[in-house]
């Protein structure tokens, strides 16, 4: 009788433990499947974590500026076979037009089964970059520039105004940041970072980081760049750290005898947020083709500013006509991009001329 008894359970707990099993197969949980990409890739896969993840272990990085919180929207891709239906947290993200064509948060889609999806080829070039922190320094009481050598990878290919990511050793949370360098110095990437009260990451950046340190980088990103072939007239605006890509596409232009009339906004608050206003008016004095035009918005008694006073929407409006033929480049907070695109369309400049890079 008393042998009996642990017979029984054991064979209970086979019994259980089969029966998991084959359930955990029927859903899909953790059993290999396989994950194909762009019909030519296919990966296997097994548990069941997100797409977005399942790529970066496999080395294809989608950008995530949000580090799969779903509050960026920036991890999109197409699903063409299984995954389930959309979830209440992909909705804000995705337009009719997307939902129709099936395109995805890869933060939210898990691979439970086997998938067929789509990720644009651009993509395919975003890589993992060891870095070392080679420089810090203060432009403003708030804004650093941060210089990263490049260690392995040695080399990181991007178009001027395209953004990296970079992920905060020891919580792991990631966030954009543009590239502020020349694209040909492909050995270090700069970036201009400026402090969020009570931001993660850039408290890490602005109170822990210290040159030496070792630091991820995945990228480049972005379909906010120079339009190269283009010969527009630019118009440039930017607000705080916003100077970064736009310093960027100035350092490549510079590099081919400014060819192009550019005309560059830059709203700050007080003289305290200026910064490289010397690199820019030295680059204005070199070449006829660029103008500088910082703005203040709320200047102090002490700034003795004899500049162009306002809100940068202002101060575009009085300084600007006809945009038919422009192209204009924005970047800052979604407040003030929204505000100087109904500026640039009043004076009639047309949207595919329009590109700006939110720092939302
Ligand atoms: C494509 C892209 C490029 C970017 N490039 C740059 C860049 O070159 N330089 C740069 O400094 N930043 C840039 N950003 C913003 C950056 O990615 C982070 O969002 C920002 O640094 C805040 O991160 P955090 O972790 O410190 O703050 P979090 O911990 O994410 O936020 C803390 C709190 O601050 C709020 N908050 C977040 N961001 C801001 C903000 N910008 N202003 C006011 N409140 C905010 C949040 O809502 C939250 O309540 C870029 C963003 C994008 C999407
Ligand atoms: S990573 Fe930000 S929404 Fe998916």
């Amino acid at each position: 009788m008393n042998l009996l008894v642990p017979v029984i359970l054991i064979g209970v707990l086979i019994i259980i433990s089969v029966l998991l099993i084959l359930a955990e197969k029927a859903l899909g949980g953790g059993g290999e499947k396989m994950l194909m990409i762009n019909d030519d890739k296919v990966i296997p896969v097994r548990g069941d974590d997100t797409v977005l993840n399942t790529l970066s272990e496999h080395r294809i990085f989608i950008p995530s500026a949000c580090g799969g919180k779903a509050t960026c929207g920036f991890c999109k891709f197409r699903l063409i076979e299984g995954g389930g239906d959309i979830k209440p947290t992909e909705e804000p993200f995705l337009s009719p037009k997307e939902r129709e064509d099936g395109i995805r948060l890869s933060c939210q889609v898990k691979v439970k089964d086997n998938m067929k999806i789509e990720i644009p080829k651009e993509l395919l070039n975003a890589k993992l970059y060891k870095t070392k922190v080679a420089r810090i320094q203060d432009l403003t009481y708030d804004i650093k520039l941060v210089d990263f050598e490049l260690l392995d990878p040695k080399e990181m290919h991007f178009k001027p105004g395209q953004y990296a990511q970079l992920k905060v050793p020891g919580i792991d949370i990631i966030r954009a940041y543009s590239i502020a360098s020349h694209p040909k110095e492909s050995n270090h990437i700069e970036m201009i970072i400026r402090q969020v009260p009570k931001g993660l990451a850039t408290t890490f950046v602005h109170k822990a980081l210290q040159v030496g340190d070792k630091i991820i980088l995945t990228g480049p990103y972005g379909d906010f760049y120079l339009q190269e072939e283009s010969e527009r007239e630019m118009v440039c605006i930017a607000g705080g750290s916003g100077k970064a890509p736009i310093r960027s596409i100035l350092a490549f232009l510079k590099d081919q005898g400014m060819p192009r009339k550019v005309r560059y906004f830059f709203g700050a608050k007080s003289k305290r947020d200026l910064y490289y206003t010397e690199e820019f008016e030295q680059l204005s004095k070199e070449y006829p083709n660029f103008t500088y035009i910082p703005a203040l918005s709320e200047p102090l008694p002490g700034d003795n500013w004899t500049g162009e006073v306002g809100l940068i929407t202002d101060v575009v409006d009085r300084n600007t006509s006809d945009l038919s033929e422009s192209e204009a480049y924005l970047c800052g907070s979604p407040g003030m991009i929204n505000a100087c695109i109904k500026v640039l369309n009043k004076h009639d400049i047309k949207q595919e001329n329009v590109f700006f890079d939110s720092f939302s």
